[in-house]
């Protein structure tokens, strides 16, 4: 972990109006102050992103809430008591003195309580709420750790704060609570299930495709090599097929796989391999490969958040796993 003297420079820069890496337990954001218009302009020159694309504001404390969001309903102050601190965003509509950059210029905000330990304790010493997209260019694989940052931005953020590796490794789940019924715009680490468990049922085929809500836009999370999703039944065949051919690719798989294609394992459980994909993807994408032949997990909802994600990041290749 980082040392005082280093988080007092990330916050004194934040009060320059600067952009800081800062870790939290689903991925690293860019973080600067969500108040600040100054911040906020960085924070999009930085990552190239659309001015249309909103920000999540990150908070210390749940309270905080009152500030940035009105018309708050009964369902997120439930998932707020339940879920936060943790990897949860809530959209509510906002207070009308939110920026706009931040929003988008809609009138909802996206409003989270991270749980790292360092995230929670700069947001808490600087007394104020951080706007934070993940910590990458536009389009790009989301950073699970600090030298991910670096490589991302290098002297352009010159303070990262170090949380080691991100817990969770995939970006929040996100539900709207600002209309009249909850809707997930975002599968993450907590669960339909978890989320029905605590308000009801969530109308079902409810993930969202509005253009400004999360991760719509094609290719959102690919690496630069291209991505093929395969069904696990058909996997071990399409790595011999393509080693046949003569192809250089690597495999990314739930378990080890028989045959001399290098590759990583992912892991067995949603969140093991949720922890580890970012990472192993950024690690794949360096080996210059032709190809990374990816393992479809099983089509069930504990992998929602994983399949997610992978069937972004295979846009434009082809996509022949399970449910596509
Ligand atoms: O886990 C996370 O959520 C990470 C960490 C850093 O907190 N942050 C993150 O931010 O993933 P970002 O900007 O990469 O993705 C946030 C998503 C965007 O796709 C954005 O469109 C959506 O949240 N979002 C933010 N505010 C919204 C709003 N008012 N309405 C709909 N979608 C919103
Ligand atoms: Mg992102």
């Amino acid at each position: 972990m980082e040392p005082a003297s280093r988080i007092d420079e990330a916050i004194a820069a934040l009060r320059r109006g600067e952009a800081i890496g800062l870790p939290t337990e689903t991925v690293y954001g860019l973080a600067g102050d969500a108040r600040d218009p100054d911040a906020v302009r960085r924070i999009f020159e930085l990552k190239g992103r659309p001015a249309d694309h909103p920000l999540i504001v990150h908070l210390a404390e749940a309270h905080w809430l009152e500030r940035w969001a009105r018309d708050v309903p009964t369902a997120a102050v439930v998932l707020a008591d339940e879920f936060w601190p943790g990897p949860l965003t809530l959209i509510l509509k906002r207070q009308p003195d939110v920026l706009d950059a931040v929003t988008g210029g809609q009138d909802t905000v996206g409003l989270r309580v991270p749980s790292h330990p360092l995230a929670r304790e700069v947001l808490s010493r600087y007394g104020r709420a951080l706007a934070a997209p993940s910590a990458n260019r536009y389009g790009r694989v989301s950073p699970t750790a600090a030298q991910h940052v670096r490589d991302e931005f290098g002297d352009a953020v010159p303070i990262v704060l170090d949380g080691g590796d991100c817990a969770v490794g995939i970006e929040s789940t996100i539900v709207d609570v600002s209309g009249d019924t909850p809707r997930i715009l975002r599968p993450g680490r907590i669960t339909r299930a978890e989320l029905e468990a605590a308000i009801g049922t969530i109308e079902s085929g409810a993930v969202a495709a509005s253009p400004r809500s999360a991760g719509s836009h094609a290719a959102h999370y690919a690496p630069s090599t291209p991505i093929e999703l395969v069904a696990s039944d058909a996997f071990a065949n399409r790595l011999a097929s393509h080693r046949d051919a003569g192809r250089r690719v690597a495999a990314l798989s739930r378990a080890p796989q028989p045959g001399a294609v290098e590759g990583i394992v992912a892991g067995t459980t949603p969140d093991d391999y949720a922890h580890a994909l970012y990472g192993a993807l950024r690690a794949l994408d360096a080996l210059a490969v032709e190809r990374i032949v990816i393992e479809a997990p099983p089509n069930t909802p504990d992998w929602a958040a994983v399949r997610d994600r992978l069937m972004r990041a295979a846009v434009g290749a082809p996509l022949d796993g399970p449910g596509t």
